[in-house]
């Protein structure tokens, strides 16, 4: 983390979890558990049905109400999807983009990835754009490349001044949901190359005040470690954020002295 030049956000997905009671009880829960006088910014990416429920439960928190993927087109004949500005109209800002089950299971390619960054980049929202490698491919030992072609797709078209606006999280397929995170080194190692690359195709500033996430089991128990890297910003969260204690240690982890 770096906060001099960049945010530290620390984000949960909570994937296809919780009904929105449940979401009310988890709101009762974490507000009990907030760290006091953090500077991190806080986001919940959950479910859209939810958000209302959710942004009601955590009024006057520093708690985001987020989502988890949108359309890229502005409205239309798209049946089940959700346009940006239906986002924005209730007060969200952060969405995921590109998260690798979206990738596997809906057919999320590095094109529509691309596209949905500028929807989001022109709506006023702000994309947690997610990259990542599967075993395979980091055993065949692409990963920088893999993550470059990635991160340099989804940016396509993206200025300096609107990389500002853009999270990235690199998430390593192999990491998520299998409780094998990566070590802190070789998330550092990703998130150091990542950050190179927008260094050669922005500039030093530009790529120094971009929020890099790491995702793929990050806990409780894990989260301080990897955060005192000097190129993760951050956590993308996804089991652990589904328990208030647990996320509220990882919030505690995201601290940094002034
Ligand atoms: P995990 O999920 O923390 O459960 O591994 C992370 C993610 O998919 O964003």
């Amino acid at each position: 983390m770096n906060r001099h030049y960049r945010k530290t956000i620390i984000a949960g997905n909570w994937k296809m979890n919780k009904t929105a009671s449940e979401t009310v009880a988890f709101a009762a829960e974490l507000r009990k558990l907030l760290p006091e006088g953090l500077k991190s910014e806080i986001v919940l990416c959950m479910p859209a049905l939810n958000v209302t429920t959710a942004q009601k439960a955590f009024k006057g928190t520093k708690v985001n109400v987020g989502v988890e993927t949108m359309h890229y087109q502005a409205k239309g004949a798209f049946t089940g999807e959700l346009a940006p500005a239906m986002l924005t109209d209730l007060g969200v800002k952060y969405v995921i983009i590109g998260h690798s089950e979206r990738r596997q299971y809906y057919n999320e390619t590095d094109q529509s990835v691309n596209r949905k960054v500028r929807a989001a980049l022109d709506t006023g929202l702000i994309p947690i754009v997610c990259v990542g490698e599967s075993l395979a491919q980091r055993e065949m030992g692409v990963t920088s490349e893999l993550l470059a072609y990635q991160v340099m797709s989804a940016l396509s078209g993206v200025s300096a001044r609107e990389l500002r606006r853009v999270v990235i999280a690199y998430e390593p397929i192999w990491a998520i949901g299998t409780g094998k995170t990566a070590t802190s080194e070789q998330a550092q190692e990703a998130c150091e190359g990542i950050r190179a690359l927008l260094r050669k195709k922005y500039d030093a500033r530009a790529a120094r005040a971009v929020s890099i996430l790491y995702g793929g089991s990050m806990n409780a128990k894990n989260a301080a470690e990897l955060l005192a890297m000097p190129d993760i910003d951050g956590g993308l969260i996804g089991g652990a954020s589904l328990i208030p204690a647990d996320f509220a240690t990882i919030l505690e982890a995201s601290r940094q002295e002034a």
